[in-house]
């Protein structure tokens, strides 16, 4: 079984650790301070006693899975003697970079070092360490709890092995993987995503549909379990935004521009559910 280091305690750190630990892997998680890796454990004691309340798993089980993460604010120990490492910090080059250069002294030398990257071309990770033959990105989903899918994304220089070795963990950790054979932007999800958004933002821009029609003809007509505007609002619409804005920059792809009603939303700090209102109103 797999012994494994998470770096990074935020939202999808902390709950892939849990996610792991819930298959019976032992974790060691790690961020910068203890206050985020205390917010990361009551975070998954909330998540986990849900679950044993509905009666989706035993209380023992749960007590069991939560004691599999142990937390340190010391990356060191953290990858001391792991097989695999993922890493989960802030979605910002120079830190993720430093992070790679400290886990290549750090990790024991057979470790593969993966990246929950969103958008970040991965060899530009890979190649701040002397082993970028073991580097792979693990694309996981937000809410990893829930979320079923990992796109496991092959740099230039991944090796067969290291695939298979990350798509074995993530079967491990009870999750479905595709594999992406290349680096491109957005991945698969993303991807499709994005280009159904577009088209959606499109039909708003242009008058054809309220964002609500559009988002119930998506809904029924297409079986998604949310409309468009209704997922930017989950997810937040800066989001939605900030990943908009970057193909376009990447690409500069006319297709990609954010829509202006999508900026104008996003400047008057309508976000989504987080800030109680974005193209829905929620309740705080
Ligand atoms: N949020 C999503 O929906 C989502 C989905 C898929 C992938 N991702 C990717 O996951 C990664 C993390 O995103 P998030 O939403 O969890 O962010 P977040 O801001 O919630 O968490 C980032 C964490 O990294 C920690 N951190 C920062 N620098 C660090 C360092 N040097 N060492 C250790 N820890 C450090 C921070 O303290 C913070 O707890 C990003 O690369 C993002 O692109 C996010």
């Amino acid at each position: 079984m797999t012994t494994l280091a998470v770096i990074g305690a935020g939202s999808m750190g902390a709950q892939i650790a849990q996610q792991a630990a819930l298959h019976g892997i032992e974790v060691n998680l790690h961020d910068t301070g203890e206050g985020q890796l205390r917010k990361a454990r009551t975070s998954n004691e909330g998540h986990l006693s849900r679950r044993a309340e509905r009666g989706r798993i035993s209380e023992s089980d749960a007590r069991e899975a939560l004691e599999r993460v142990t937390t340190t604010t010391d990356l060191g120990e953290a990858v001391s003697g792991v097989d695999f490492v993922i890493e989960a910090v802030f979605e910002d080059l120079e830190v993720k970079r430093s992070v790679f250069h400290q886990l290549n002294l750090l990790a024991p030398r057979d470790a593969v070092l993966a990246s929950n990257s969103s958008t970040m071309g991965f060899s530009k990770l890979a190649g701040v360490t002397v082993r970028p033959e073991m580097c792979v990105n693990m694309h996981f989903f937000y809410p990893v709890l829930v979320m079923d899918l990992v796109e496991v994304v092959r740099g230039p220089q991944t090796s067969d092995i290291t695939t298979e070795r990350a798509v074995a963990l993530a079967r491990e950790m009870g999750r479905t993987s595709v594999l992406v054979n290349r680096e491109i932007d957005g991945f698969i999800v993303n991807r499709i995503l994005h280009a159904a958004t577009q088209e959606a933002y499109r039909l708003l821009d242009a008058g054809v549909a309220s964002f609500e029609d559009i988002d119930t003809a998506v809904e029924k007509g297409l079986n998604w379990p949310m409309g468009p505007f209704r997922l930017g609002d989950f997810s937040g619409l800066d989001i939605t935004y900030n990943a908009r804005l970057h193909m376009y920059k990447t690409t500069g792809d006319e297709r990609f521009k954010p829509s202006p009603q999508l900026a104008a939303k996003v400047k008057a700090g309508k976000l989504g559910r987080k800030t109680g209102e974005g193209w829905y109103h929620y309740e705080k």
